[in-house]
Parts: structure tokens; C-alpha cells; sequence
């Protein structure tokens, strides 16, 4: 009992202090005129009886962006400040957590004209553990384990798939590009899941400009990338649900996702296409097999009017980010083996400045993986949530 009250009472001042230190910046941002002793002794109330505090929208939706401004991996951040946020920390089911998401999923796609958007659900409690959506991303493909032990769909989702195998997700008919359904877990509650209405996602089937057999590999992507694990954390509070999106940059899928050997490892059979020499690393065929790839699927996606931007202008942007922020006297923080895209690295800006790998909040954290707090692999990886109680 002792050692609880003196938990508690170490998190209340930890909470106070991140609150205070969000709530200066906030005010010096955004709102410079508003009376910031007022609300904060209003807040340290709050925190004195309730152990935390309810941030109005405006602070949690420039919270929410800052926590993109201070993404030290993303090389996208040009684009910060248009961050549309949806406060949906009202409610309290699985069901209108999944609803919720689905509007997510349709308003952010736009029918293609893509719109960076966070969902931010309800904050943790301090001390127990948060709502939370099991998967990485809510748009995601199966990765099925085969009798041959080889993989059909995405390695990276294997452990995912098994998890919804478990609590009794199936498909008739299995192929490469099925998309999972959405697990959400409430506190004190079992995972549940959720199929997403097809109609809510957007896919975008690769083609090549010029190479017709390209079709003939019957590959597709979704249009919308969003990260659904990630904490958000800003002034102390946790936000252990709020999925973000913004838009691709075409290396993710054509480099990472179709070209990695732990991923879709599709390098060998565009080489094979390409009638390359791949008996000699010397041919440089997969570097080659890489090229025809990534132009593939920024051609598809420009065809199919779905917003995506190559890595030379995401490069380019990022160096206008840089300015901005200097101008506004603020340093730029980043993450260089991240925002290097991963092809033609040098050929880049950004691969020539170094960069500080510093972590400001607000900021998005990783998070111990909900079906396993001690799963060491996302535990180690990266910064973890220092506000994080292990739930
Ligand atoms: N790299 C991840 C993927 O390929 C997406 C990460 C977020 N990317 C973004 N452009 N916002 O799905």
C-alpha cells in the first residue's frame, strides 16, 4: 500500500511537470495572449484529484501535431502543420472504436487525394493499461505460414495473422494481398476483431510504363499508410490508441515492402523478368530489379490519382522543413539512418547533413506489444515511451 502511494505520488508531480512544460509551449506556439497561470493551476487541480488531466481540443490537436514536427524519422514533416485531427476521446466501446476507424479510413483516403489525419481515442488512465489496436497498421496483409514453411502474403504480418487464427479469423480462399481485420482491446477486456468494409480501402494495382508483363505479377498496395501501435504522448498524457496517417513515399512499398528478402522479396523475379545476369552481383541486377520497381509504383499510383511523392522531392521538402524551422529558431532533430530514403541515397540532400537523433515530446512512442508486455524485440527497439507503465 505504502510503496503504491509512493508510486502515485511520484507520477503526479512527473504528470505536472510534463503538463507545465507542454502548456508553455503551447502558449508560446499558439496562443501568446492567453492567460497560461490561469490553466495551469486549473490543470494542477485536476491533477491533485483525479492523477491527470482532460486537454481541450486545441491543446491535444497541436499537441498532435507537434508530436509529427518532433518525428525524427519521418522525412515527410514539411507537412506538420496540416495535420487534420479527429477527437473522437469520447468513446468507449470496441464497436465505436472500429466505426470510428472506418470514418479514419475514409475521410483520410479521399477517394485519393490523401489527407494526413490522427484519430485520437480515449487517454490512459495512469497506472493501467490503455485501449489499444493490435495491429501495426490498420491496413495490413496476411502473412500465412504454408505447409512447405514457405510464406504467402507479408512475413512481417505472420505473427498477427496467427494471433487472429487464434481468436478465430479465417479465409476461405487465401491469397497474397488479404487484408487483416482490426483487433481493438478496451481495458479489462478481451481483443476483439473487426473486418474492415472493403469499400473503406483504397488499392492501387501496380503496372509498369513501359514493361506489359508487369501486370502479369498481379500486385497491388494500399493507398494509405497508418500506423495504429504508436503512442502518442503530449504534456504527460497517453494516448495509447490514435492512428496516423500521411501519404507513401514510393520507396516504402517499392523498396521495403515488394524489394526487402524479409518482405514481399520480389527482387529476384523482376530481375528474372528483366532477362538481367544475376549470376554476377557486378550486373548490379538488383539494383536494376529496384529502378524498374520503384517507377512502377509511383507510375501506378500518379495513374491511379493516388497523392504519393518520390524520394527526391520528399529529400527536397524536407530541406524546406529544415528552413522553416531554423527561421522560426528552432533546431531540426532527425534520425539519419531513417530519413535516408533507401535507395540512391546520396543522389540526396539529405544524406549529406548530419542530424541529432534528439526526442522531444509531444512525440509518437513505441509500446510494448499488447499480446506480450515483455515482448523484448519492441521493447528495445528504438525510444519506448519513458510514460509508459508497461500495460
Ligand atoms: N513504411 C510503412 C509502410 O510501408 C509506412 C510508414 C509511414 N509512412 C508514411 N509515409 N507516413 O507501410
Amino acid at each position: 500500500m505504502l510503496q503504491l502511494s509512493t508510486r502515485v505520488g511520484y507520477s503526479y508531480s512527473r504528470m505536472k511537470t510534463h503538463a507545465e512544460t507542454y502548456l508553455r509551449q503551447y502558449t508560446q506556439e499558439c496562443a501568446p495572449f492567453k492567460s497560461l497561470h490561469q490553466r495551469l493551476a486549473h490543470i494542477q487541480a485536476e491533477i491533485d484529484h483525479t492523477g491527470t488531466y482532460w486537454q481541450s481540443s486545441d491543446e491535444l490537436t497541436y499537441g498532435a501535431k507537434l508530436a509529427w514536427r518532433n518525428s525524427t524519422r519521418c522525412i515527410g514533416r514539411l507537412q506538420w502543420h496540416n495535420l487534420e485531427v479527429h477527437d473522437m476521446r469520447h468513446l468507449s466501446s470496441a464497436e465505436d472504436i472500429f466505426e470510428a476507424c472506418v470514418e479514419h479510413l475514409r475521410l483520410a483516403t479521399n477517394k485519393g487525394r490523401i489527407r494526413s489525419t490522427i484519430t485520437v481515442f480515449a487517454p490512459q488512465v495512469p497506472g493501467q493499461p490503455g485501449i489499444r489496436i493490435w495491429n501495426p497498421q490498420m491496413i495490413r496483409y496476411a502473412g500465412y505460414r504454408q505447409p512447405d514453411r514457405t510464406i504467402l502474403g507479408d512475413p512481417a504480418q505472420v505473427q498477427l495473422t496467427d494471433y487472429l487464427s487464434h481468436l478465430g479469423w479465417q479465409r476461405k480462399e487465401k491469397t497474397a494481398f488479404d487484408i487483416l481485420p482490426l483487433i481493438i482491446q478496451m481495458l479489462g477486456q478481451a481483443p476483439r476483431f473487426f473486418e474492415l468494409p472493403s469499400d473503406a480501402i483504397l488499392e492501387v494495382p501496380i503496372r509498369h510504363p513501359e514493361y506489359t508483363w508487369f501486370e502479369t505479377l498481379d500486385l497491388k498496395w494500399h493507398a494509405l499508410p497508418v500506423i495504429s501501435n504508436m503512442c502518442l504522448e503530449i504534456g504527460g498524457v497517453l494516448y495509447s490508441a490514435a492512428p496516423f496517417n500521411g501519404w507513401y513515399m514510393g520507396t516504402e512499398i517499392g523498396a521495403r515492402n515488394f524489394g526487402d528478402q524479409t518482405r514481399y522479396n520480389l527482387l529476384p523475379v523482376i530481375a528474372e523478368k528483366l532477362n538481367l545476369n544475376m549470376k554476377s552481383k557486378d550486373s548490379l541486377w538488383k539494383d536494376r530489379a529496384l529502378v524498374e520497381l520503384n517507377i512502377a509504383v509511383l507510375y501506378s499510383f500518379h495513374s491511379a490519382g493516388v497523392t504519393i511523392v518520390d524520394h527526391h522531392t520528399a529529400s527536397r521538402q524536407f530541406m524546406v522543413f529544415e528552413e522553416q524551422e531554423h527561421k522560426a529558431q528552432r533546431r531540426v532533430f532527425g534520425d539519419w539512418g531513417w530519413l535516408v530514403p533507401p535507395m540512391s541515397g546520396s543522389a540526396m540532400e539529405v544524406f549529406h547533413h548530419p542530424y541529432k537523433n534528439r526526442i522531444l515530446t509531444p512525440n509518437f512512442f513505441y509500446q510494448p506489444a499488447p499480446w506480450s508486455v515483455t515482448d523484448t524485440q519492441e521493447v528495445s527497439s528504438s525510444h519506448q515511451c519513458p510514460f509508459s507503465t508497461g500495460g
